[in-house]
């Protein structure tokens, strides 16, 4: 299922062009060339977005691949916030530091080559941002973890969420059923305001409240 119309995703695409820049687009031809399932162009200015609007400094980032998400994130922080990365393949930690390196966008970067849920209750404080991108099966235990550890009006944002339409029904395997558990988890919370943006596959903003 398309979640967004292809002509509007072209469009939109055209209007985002105006962020192109080497590393980025290096990016995102090696995500093509791989396969590698990126954000993406429209909902990585989202991320960017966010962070902007909260005037986030400290972020952490649960499965962050070769570093596209950080990229946005990093581009709204600067040279006084944090960015945490997760992974458990030291070759995606290798990349992302070549590319956030050479994209010279000054947010000082750490790269925790682990498991993330392990990596995030194995550093102290609390988050502007805490965003998941992680294998589907672990969204509901992300959320648990990680929305005890956005401050108050920070942010939890989460890829993914209308998983290609498959939330919609019927629901017949693991992945799906823990997304739409945890859809249902955040869109229920009373200390979080909520919307899934149906950019892409979908993207949660969760805001919290108290
Ligand atoms: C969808 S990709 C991430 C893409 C990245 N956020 C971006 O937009 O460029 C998912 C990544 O999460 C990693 N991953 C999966 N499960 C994980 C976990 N439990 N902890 C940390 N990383 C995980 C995978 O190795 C993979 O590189």
């Amino acid at each position: 299922m398309n979640i967004v119309d292809p002509a509007i995703d072209t469009y939109l695409k055209g209007l985002a062009a105006s962020d192109d820049t080497e590393v980025l687009l290096e990016m995102e031809a090696l995500a093509e060339e791989r396969g590698f399932p990126i954000i993406g162009r429209l909902c990585g200015g989202l991320l960017e977005l966010l962070a902007c609007s909260i005037g986030a400094r400290r972020i952490f980032e649960m499965g962050s691949g070769f570093g596209y998400s950080a990229y946005w994130f990093s581009r709204a922080i600067g040279p006084e916030g944090e960015v945490h990365l997760t992974d458990p393949d030291p070759a995606n930690e290798r990349q992302a530091l070549d590319f956030l390196g050479r994209a010279k966008l000054e947010a000082p970067i750490r790269y925790h080559v682990e498991d993330a849920l392990a990596a995030l209750e194995a550093t102290e404080g609390t988050f502007d941002i805490v965003y998941c991108d992680i294998d589907k099966s672990g969204y509901r235990k992300a959320w648990d973890a990680g929305r005890a550890r956005v401050r108050v009006g920070g942010f939890y944002v989460c890829d993914n969420m209308l998983w290609s339409g498959r939330v919609t029904g019927p629901i017949d395997d693991l992945d799906t059923e823990v997304i739409d558990d945890t859809n249902k988890a955040i869109a229920a919370d009373e200390d979080w305001r909520s919307v899934i943006v149906p950019l892409r596959d979908g993207v949660v903003a969760a805001l919290r409240l108290r």
